[in-house]
């Protein structure tokens, strides 16, 4: 039996979050155990946004460094940078004759980061999730797994699959149509000192943000001046997005269950609950940025693995777009 294929992309922003590690670097790793997992840095998807140049490249170091101290293993994955590959790029172009534009305007991310654009609003912008399908279709991925607010480019892809086979397959599922996996505890993590808004790199609060790379004392300050809610109770409410986001946390870095974390906490006040979470997001991310330190050091030696990846995933990726071009009518008769 075939294993099953597993892709995911991360940005390459170096100050990577606990939401990102709990909604995908977590996935990432186990996913490892269930099939064929690769494993993008999107660089490209970077450029779309204002930048430095300079530090692109070394927050992309930072990322590979923290996806490989999080356990990757290129021994049992796929782990490149999706500029290495130039598939991802032609694809999108190919792709972008069955994506309808007026879809591509309304997308939540692309109508949020277009307002938050101080100078330029590029093109890029607008096509990213074009790109986005690309990195998963080029692989012909089964799943991929995400974080909750990466279901609308997910849904957007899957329409592309879909598009593509109905106008171009003859009857074939030349791409095949992904599913999404989002996790049942922790596909959201929201910003401590913001609990409506999601934890993120851009948008988010210092304060409110867990980062991966944070000392434990950092850790411990943000966790115990998080916003909790009105009340005393330790339980899920949407009335109380500060204390669920904690037990959302807590569950998510236990491997347990919401539940039973509401039922460990039910005579306990909301003090009791930061502490516990912090020691756990401490114990949790404290081997990461040890191995980290070391990993990040050797620059070549991630150049090598980044090499490696994309020789591997570029083999795979060509063989689609082979199938692509000559299904379009594009390029030349292949022998
Ligand atoms: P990016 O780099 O913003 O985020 C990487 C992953 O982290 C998840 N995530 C979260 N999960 C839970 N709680 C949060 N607060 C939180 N914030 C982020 C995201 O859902 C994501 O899984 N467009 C993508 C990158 C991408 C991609 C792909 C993903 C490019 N090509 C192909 C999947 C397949 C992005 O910007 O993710």
């Amino acid at each position: 039996m075939s294993r099953i294929r597993i892709f995911s992309g991360i940005q390459p922003t170096g100050r990577k979050h606990l939401g990102n590690y709990i909604g995908a670097i977590a996935q990432y790793i186990s996913s490892q155990e269930r099939g064929e997992g690769i494993f993008c840095i999107v660089d490209l998807h970077a450029i779309t946004v204002a930048y430095d140049p300079a530090e692109l490249r070394a927050r992309l170091y930072d990322t590979t460094a923290i996806l490989l101290a999080a356990g990757l293993d290129p021994g049992r994955c796929i782990l490149f940078r999706q500029s290495d590959v130039h598939e991802h790029t032609e694809l999108t172009w190919l792709l972008s004759s069955v994506t309808e534009l007026g879809r591509l305007q309304r997308m939540h991310q692309f109508r949020d980061k277009s307002i938050a654009q101080r100078e330029l609003v590029s093109a890029g912008l607008l096509l990213y999730p074009v790109l986005q399908a690309a990195d998963v279709l080029a692989y012909r991925a089964e799943e991929v797994p995400v974080g909750e607010d990466q279901r609308e480019h997910l849904e957007l892809m899957r329409d592309v699959a879909r598009r593509f086979n109905a106008r171009f397959g003859d009857g074939k599922e030349v791409l095949v149509v992904p599913e999404h996996r989002i996790p049942e505890v922790g596909a959201r993590i929201m910003d401590l000192q913001d609990p409506t808004r999601k934890m993120s790199t851009t948008g988010g609060s210092e304060q409110g943000t867990v980062y991966v790379l944070d000392e434990a004392k950092a850790i411990e300050k943000k966790l115990k001046s998080a916003v909790t809610d009105s009340g005393s109770e330790v339980r899920r409410d949407p009335d109380k997005p500060g204390v669920s986001n904690l037990i959302e946390i807590l569950a998510a870095v236990r491997g347990a269950s919401p539940d039973a974390i509401e039922a460990e906490f039910a005579q306990a006040r909301y003090g009791e609950l930061k502490t516990a979470v912090a020691a756990a997001v401490v114990d949790y991310l404290a081997p990461v940025r040890e191995r980290f330190q070391e990993l990040r050091a050797d620059e070549a030696a991630l150049e090598s693995i980044l090499a490696g990846g994309a020789e591997r995933a570029g083999a795979i990726a060509a063989q689609t777009l082979g199938d692509v071009r000559q299904r379009m009518g594009v390029g030349g008769t292949r022998r």
